[in-house]
């Protein structure tokens, strides 16, 4: 028998629970606060999410059981297989045994569903009957639709204006699952309008999009908001990757000594980290990586700060490595990786030197996603390529040390929808953004005034 190459569960290994690292934290958290610095409280937040969403954010219980009927529609497509990608292994001559979870099989192409099923399952029981929410890539906001649709929720997604002309078949793809998809900013929201009044050409952020999301849910009746990313509940929902790769690599007799994910809002990175950084608080060593683009690079440049989580201020402040939430960022093609935070949680996790960050730029994911396409097969979305390309860095040093390191990466989606980034690459078109630090302390300036998180 030749040797092994993946990894894949039955059907009842699925985990049965989501692993919260709140309650492993060696040090607290900083609270989320209210604009006048005191702290947020669950009522706050229940004119934007339902109480069993709620009761998960600030939540520190370790384990929290998955819903019989979220297991079943998850079900559809995980437990996900994990690969040991031997021909990219080969191809870079490094002793490194480099295995990655592949997240791009679910039916919208990213892992995106793995909160985006639970949170519309949890609306759904509390009596919501439509959901808004903003998409940078498209990812989230179709993922979201497909959820949306499995349990009889109406979806309106406000899309980033840049991915929303870049990527039309998103949109197709969210239309198909049932959901409104309109560019943002747009002339629906106070918050659009006034941005449009100002640029009307301005190519959109995550942080304009969630204003207007916001402000459509808290303005219209039986709506509740959905977040793709960045919150404690989804972070959690997304250890479901970690949970079964740590089964899926002891059936490779192996444990990785390095875990890498791309970092956009901080979810991906969690889900299949957390459950590692849990054995490392608990004494394991392992070097665990979030991946994210030079030309957004919150966890390795910009300070750890109380920040909006969007333009309108209309989101809590929140503990975080933050550009400043009027940051718009550069049009990379990464579009679910141009946010100008960063989980709180995964923030949080750098600062206690538990995990570490990278900053690659767009030429280096590129170059990466077209070896990993032409070795392993399957073509990256252009945020997980942040991912890869890290990886790549990592076999290169453990050829150049000589030592057989073993890595684990987040593939956390398909790049099928994005090929006009790939037509951009291959024609020359596309070039490296680096944030200079006169742009970096023009767009600190809206977080002057905000309060500061407490020394460690
Ligand atoms: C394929 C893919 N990977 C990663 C991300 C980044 O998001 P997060 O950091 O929340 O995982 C996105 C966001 O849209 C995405 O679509």
């Amino acid at each position: 028998m030749t040797e092994r190459i993946k990894a894949v569960l039955d059907d009842n290994e699925i985990p049965r629970q989501w692993y919260n690292i709140a309650a492993d934290l060696p040090k607290p958290m900083p609270p989320p606060l209210k604009p006048d610095g005191s702290p947020v409280g669950p009522q706050d937040l229940a004119p934007v999410f339902p109480m069993n969403i709620i009761e998960q954010e600030v939540s520190t219980q370790r384990w929290i059981d998955i819903p019989e009927p979220v297991l079943e529609k998850l079900l559809m497509w995980r437990p996900s297989p994990l690969y040991r990608a031997r021909a990219l292994e080969q191809a870079l001559g490094t002793p490194a045994h480099i295995y990655y979870k592949n997240e791009g099989v679910s039916p919208a192409g990213s892992h995106k569903p793995n909160t985006a099923v639970p949170q519309a399952y949890y609306n759904k029981v509390f009596g919501i009957k439509r959901l808004t929410t903003e998409t940078g890539a498209g990812q989230w906001g179709s993922a979201l639709s497909f959820a949306c649709q499995l349990f009889g929720l109406q979806c309106r997604v406000y899309m980033v204006r840049i991915s929303f002309e870049q990527k039309p078949f998103r949109k197709m793809m969210m239309q198909t699952w049932g959901a409104e998809c309109l560019p943002s900013p747009g002339p629906t929201t106070q918050t659009g309008r006034m941005i449009l009044e100002k640029d009307p050409n301005t190519p959109g952020s995550l942080g304009i999009a969630i204003s207007e999301a916001i402000e459509d849910c808290v303005t219209s009746k039986d709506t509740r908001y959905s977040l793709g990313s960045v919150l404690n509940h989804v972070c959690m929902h997304q250890t479901i990757i970690g949970l079964e790769a740590k089964k899926q690599m002891q059936k490779f007799g192996e444990y990785p000594d390095i875990v890498i994910g791309c970092a956009g809002g901080g979810s991906n990175f969690a889900g299949i980290s957390f459950p590692f950084v849990c054995d490392k608080i608990h004494g394991k060593d392992l070097r665990v990586i979030a991946a994210e683009p030079a030309a957004c690079p919150r966890m390795t440049a910009a300070p750890y700060v109380y920040d909006s989580g969007d333009v309108a201020m209309m989101t809590p402040l929140l503990p975080m490595y933050s550009l400043g939430h009027t940051f718009v960022p550069p049009p990379i093609h990464a579009g679910g990786l141009r946010y100008h935070g960063m989980a709180p949680l995964v923030s949080h996790l750098k600062r206690l030197d538990l995990i570490e960050a990278a900053a690659l730029p767009q030429l280096e994911c590129y170059e990466s996603a077209m070896l990993w396409a032409r070795t392993e097969g399957f073509i990256p979305a252009p945020e997980t390529s942040h991912a890869i390309a890290a990886t790549i860095r990592e076999a290169k040093r453990a050829k150049e040390e000589g030592r057989q390191k073993v890595i684990l990466m987040n593939w956390s989606g398909h790049g099928l929808m994005d090929l006009t980034g790939y037509d951009a690459y291959l024609a020359g078109k596309l070039t490296n953004y680096l944030m200079s630090p006169d742009e970096m302390a023009k767009s600190l300036k809206s977080i002057e005034g905000l309060p500061k998180p407490p020394a460690l």
